[in-house]
């Protein structure tokens, strides 16, 4: 199963559909280069992984009144694996969230050298792929709880964007 730019997927991940949609980073700056985010934390090291989850989930419980578990715990375990991908995979990046009508949207944005380039991109999305020594757990389990993921990733960077669907589940 090969990906590439435009492309768009309907994965499978313990029966959880998701769509899969990978762009170019033009087609990033047209879909949400003109949005602003309503709050924004760096990524710098390990301790930002528990301090993202922790402000993410405080800033939320104040102002989403559908941000209840078990959603919110499945999202912040999913969100989790995104920011944690970006201290080990990478120097650094940025989470910024925005709020869609179904529910949050994140960005996770880092300034590492993007995907391996000779992966076929589908092959991340698979449980236990890994350039690492580690489970290759990370995408799947995003897989499972957002409903849709958009990647872009060159030698620029990986910007990868988490849709939540909090109305239906
Ligand atoms: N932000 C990123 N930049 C560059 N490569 C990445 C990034 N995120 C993930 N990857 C690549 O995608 C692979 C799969 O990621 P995934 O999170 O599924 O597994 P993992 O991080 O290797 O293991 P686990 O998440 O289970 O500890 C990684 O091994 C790494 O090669
Ligand atoms: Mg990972």
């Amino acid at each position: 199963m090969g990906c590439s730019c435009g492309t768009s997927k309907e994965l499978s991940a313990n029966g959880e559909q998701c769509t899969v949609i990978i762009i170019d980073h033009e087609e990033y700056e047209a879909r949400y280069g003109r949005q602003k985010p309503v709050v924004m934390f760096p990524i710098r090291g390990q301790s930002d992984v528990t301090l993202t989850r922790h402000l993410v989930d405080e800033y939320l419980k104040e102002r989403l009144s559908l941000w209840k578990d078990p959603a919110r715990a499945r999202i912040l375990l999913a969100l989790t694996e995104a920011v944690t991908n970006v201290v080990k995979h990478t120097p650094g990046g940025a989470l910024s969230v925005y709020i869609d009508a179904v529910g949050p949207r994140f960005h996770v944005i880092d300034r590492g050298k993007g995907l391996h380039p000779d992966c076929p991109m589908c092959k991340f999305f698979r449980k236990g792929f890994s350039t690492t020594a580690s489970l290759g757990a990370g995408f799947f389990v995003m897989m499972q709880y957002f409903r849709e993921i958009v990647l872009c990733t060159s030698s620029r960077g990986t910007k990868l964007v988490l849709c939540s669907d909090l109305k239906s589940g």
